[in-house]
């Protein structure tokens, strides 16, 4: 007997309008969709409520903040990996991109362990046990200024699911960091600097680039094409850096820092991917441009919860408020997502696709999610 379920009497949000009607599911494929607000026999009323495909997440460092809670505190990570799990499924999140930093530094204050190869094979063992409630790929941040890059993206292969590979050159006084005072903020804090450690933390990343920059990137991009990965550009700045990313291959930019960037972008055909808070909170935490400015000039593309995974959905509202298009802004964190890292069988509700879906009213303007679907299974 197969497992079937019908969500009836939606606003169902389709690629380019939205509809009443309702969606069947049955083994875990999108197998009709009906107009209408005709509820049939053992159906679920959705009572009005939006139906829209399941959120796909491509960047995300919560599974991070789950297995280091506090900085130096390393969490139990097969609990953690759960948790995160739960976590995003709450927020309407049916596909995530595991960030995992690859490249390490051993010296100083801002010392970065090796970590990725080991927390993907406990995730990969976690998900092969059939105990994850999301459909979870690893998304792999090559970061350029690090000692150990090249050895430790060697150890991930074609079947370890890495779905993306992005090129991060966080060297103080470019990119996201262009600002230093920003820089200081972020990182002395967070790794307890005093000036004179800051001094020596800066001049360490750039002897890092001087030394590897060059080796890293090419090595990067060929690992990526190895793997069989989408490559992502990261920070991207100035017209030059786009053009490097195309040169390499990249298919998205992930929050390139001003307007040039992301027009530069969009003129080398490639996608645009801004972070979820920065639209919650009007503006970027490190000064760089704001989401919201790019959605109007059009040069908008994908949406990603970065730090705060409820902050995808969120973002869905504020963006319909800007373009007066839920399609579109649902699009952004859902088919755009999902086309970008090149997968073709979710990210839109329509027949022969996953059954991942999201329901979601508004109560007082604000989005109120009353359930998630993944492959037709509840699992928020
Ligand atoms: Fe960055």
């Amino acid at each position: 007997m197969s497992d079937s379920i019908c969500l009836a009497n939606a606003r169902l949000v389709l690629a380019d309008r939205i509809v009443t009607g309702s969606v069947t599911i049955e083994d875990g494929i999108i197998t009709e969709i009906t107009e209408g607000d005709h509820i049939p026999i053992g159906a679920t009323d959705c009572k009005g409520d939006y139906l829209m495909p399941g959120l796909v997440e491509l960047h995300t460092d919560n599974l991070e903040r789950h297995i280091e809670p506090r900085p130096s505190v390393d969490w139990p990570h097969r609990p953690a990996i759960l948790a995160h799990d739960a976590e995003l499924a709450s927020t309407g999140i049916t596909t995530v991109f595991d960030a995992l930093r690859v490249g390490s530094i051993h010296d100083g204050k801002a010392r970065y362990n090796a970590y990725a190869r080991g927390l993907a094979n406990e995730l990969l063992e976690v998900r092969a046990a059939g105990h994850l409630r999301i459909s979870h790929f690893l998304h792999l941040r090559a970061e350029i200024c690090s000692e150990t890059l090249l050895e430790e993206m060697a150890a991930f292969g074609p079947d370890d699911r890495v779905g993306i590979v992005s090129l991060m050159d966080h060297t103080p006084g470019q990119r996201q960091f262009r600002d230093v005072s920003a820089l200081k903020t972020y990182v002395a804090k967070k790794r307890g600097m005093n000036d004179a450690d800051f001094e020596v933390h800066v001049e360490n990343l750039k002897a890092l680039q001087r030394k590897y920059g060059v080796q890293h990137e090419v090595g990067a991009v060929a690992e990526a094409n190895r793997y069989g990965a989408t490559l992502c550009s990261h920070d991207d700045t100035t017209a030059e850096q786009v053009a490097q990313s195309r040169e390499n291959g990249v298919r998205f930019a992930e929050f390139p820092t001003t307007l040039e960037a992301a027009e530069a972008c969009h003129a080398n055909g490639i996608a645009v991917m801004m972070g979820a808070p920065n639209i919650i909170r009007g503006g970027s935490h490190s000064g760089n441009v704001s989401a919201l400015e790019l959605a109007r000039a059009g040069v908008l593309d994908i949406v990603s919860s970065d730090y705060v995974p409820s902050a995808l959905l969120l973002s869905v509202f504020r963006l319909d408020e800007v373009w007066d298009d839920l399609p579109r802004a649902v699009a952004c964190v859902t088919r755009n997502p999902a086309s970008a890292a090149g997968l073709v069988d979710r990210g839109v509700v329509a027949t022969g696709l996953r059954g991942d879906v999201i329901r979601v009213g508004l109560a007082q303007g604000a989005p109120l999610l009353r359930g998630v679907w993944s492959r037709g299974a509840r699992v928020g």
